[in-house]
């Protein structure tokens, strides 16, 4: 099988998983999905879906060379007619070019999208990092406000709130405008430069070529290194300054709970002005639940009207894996109502009418078609967690009426077939 194994860091999303690997439920991703797409339709978003890859030149413009997303993690390839292509590593591109390409900026703004979609990405896989990963993202495009960042926050605050999710931080902060962000790239850089030989490697490097991340960096002498940096808040423009603290009262006055967090810049290059994450408490070091902020210039940057837009994406995988282990109450799949077992093939033919008929009406019906012993059959019954078993053979077919079993307090009742469906409506 060595050979043939799912490539590292992907995975299958399958109905019976095992307990270490239940996270991987179908029935549980279908259950979240669905609670996405009810949040997202009360919040006025409406669905858009792109193909799994793009251009690559679109990602390189837009998430930045410099990011790590960027320069380590895509999966590019060149088509047969040599275009350089890439399987997508994010959203935000993607919904941007859709919009462009298909003129969405006629109806009316905002103009509110979302996706549920794989994501790419070449990292060290480990748990909640993965090679393949599915995001939940939300993008609106043509409004500027502040007010437009908050009910996005609020859109992903009341998402975790409907899954049950309440041990999360939101930590915010402003990266500014461009003018911010010149004049801190100034200061970070006369500060660091005198220290550059006790930074890590990683940062020594990011010096150069997107020395914002720096901020970002988890090894102990950065660490050390940017307690005295200086704060990028400290650097925005009135106007800014301005944005983002009418960010913060709203989000007050929502009391929508939040951490200021100045060295949270995020890994792609498109951001201005508001910037969050949200993380779980207790998931370990992959923690981020969901990440976003205002990217303002990136839709004339690639080739669009200039539109202000502020979006977000949310991790499935670490979603999932939050609500198993909060132990949050999760639905399970429905268990058959009726399980029927046909002891010929006369029956068996009966059996299936009887079972498509159920179905028609809505029911959740079950039968045995594989002529194996009654006693296995009930053993299957019982296992799938069936309401009803009926056993039907000649006898039955000949009298027209068969034994309902009660699964459970094993109790049995004969019931004629004619009256059978309105029986099972009702238990229903
Ligand atoms: P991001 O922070 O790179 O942002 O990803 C969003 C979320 O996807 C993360 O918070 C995390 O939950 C999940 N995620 C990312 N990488 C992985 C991975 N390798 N394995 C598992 N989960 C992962 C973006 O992608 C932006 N496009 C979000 C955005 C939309 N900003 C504005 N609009």
């Amino acid at each position: 099988m060595e050979n043939y194994a799912a490539p590292r860091g992907t995975f299958d999303i399958i109905p019976y998983p095992g307990e270490e690997d239940s996270w991987r439920n179908s029935f549980l991703w279908q259950y979240v999905e669905s609670v996405l797409r009810k949040a997202a339709a009360d919040f006025g978003f409406r669905e858009l879906r792109t193909p799994l890859f793009e251009r690559t030149e679109l990602f390189t413009r837009s998430v930045g060379e410099g990011s790590d997303i960027v320069s380590k993690e895509m999966y590019t390839f060149m088509d047969r007619g040599e275009r350089s292509m890439t399987l997508r590593p994010e959203g935000t591109a993607p919904a941007i070019r859709a919009f462009i390409e298909n003129k969405m900026e006629r109806t009316p703004a905002p103009h509110k999208l979302f996706y549920i979609a794989p994501m790419f990405r070449y990292e060290r896989p480990q748990k909640g990092r993965y090679r393949q990963h599915h995001q939940f993202g939300a993008e609106v495009m043509g409004v500027g406000s502040p007010e437009q960042d908050v009910e996005l926050i609020a859109f992903a605050y009341a998402i975790y709130q409907r899954l049950g999710i309440s041990a999360l931080n939101v930590q915010i902060n402003s990266v500014g405008d461009a003018a911010s962000r010149a004049a801190y790239h100034q200061a970070l850089s006369s500060f660091l430069e005198p220290k550059l030989k006790d930074l890590s490697k990683d940062s020594q490097e990011r010096f150069s070529k997107n020395m914002l991340r720096i901020l970002d960096s988890k090894s102990p002498e950065d660490v050390q290194i940017l307690t005295k940096a200086p704060k990028l808040v400290d650097f925005l423009t009135d106007s800014a300054k301005k944005h983002f603290e009418r960010v913060l009262s709203l989000l007050e006055s929502l009391k929508i709970p939040h951490t200021l967090d100045p060295k949270l810049v995020r890994g792609l290059d498109y951001y201005n002005h508001t910037v969050f994450e949200v993380t779980a408490t207790g998931l370990g070091s992959q923690n981020a639940i969901g990440g976003g902020g205002r990217y303002d210039g990136l839709i004339a940057e690639l080739g669009g009207t200039n539109l202000p837009s502020v979006g977000f994406g949310m991790g499935l995988e670490r979603i999932i894996q939050t609500l198993l282990q909060s132990g949050i109450a999760l639905p399970t799949i429905p268990p058959p109502v009726i399980f029927f077992i046909p002891m010929d093939e006369a029956s068996a033919a009966f059996c299936l009418q009887l079972t498509l008929e159920m179905r028609r009406t809505g029911i959740y019906a079950e039968v045995d078609l594989s002529f194996k012993k009654i006693k296995h059959s009930l053993a299957l019954a019982s296992d799938l967690k069936s309401t009803y078993s009926m056993v039907i053979g000649s006898e039955e077919l000949l009298t027209k009426k068969g034994k309902l079993k009660n699964m459970q307090t094993r109790e049995m009742r004969e019931v004629a077939f004619s009256d059978l469906t309105a029986i099972i409506q009702v238990a229903n």
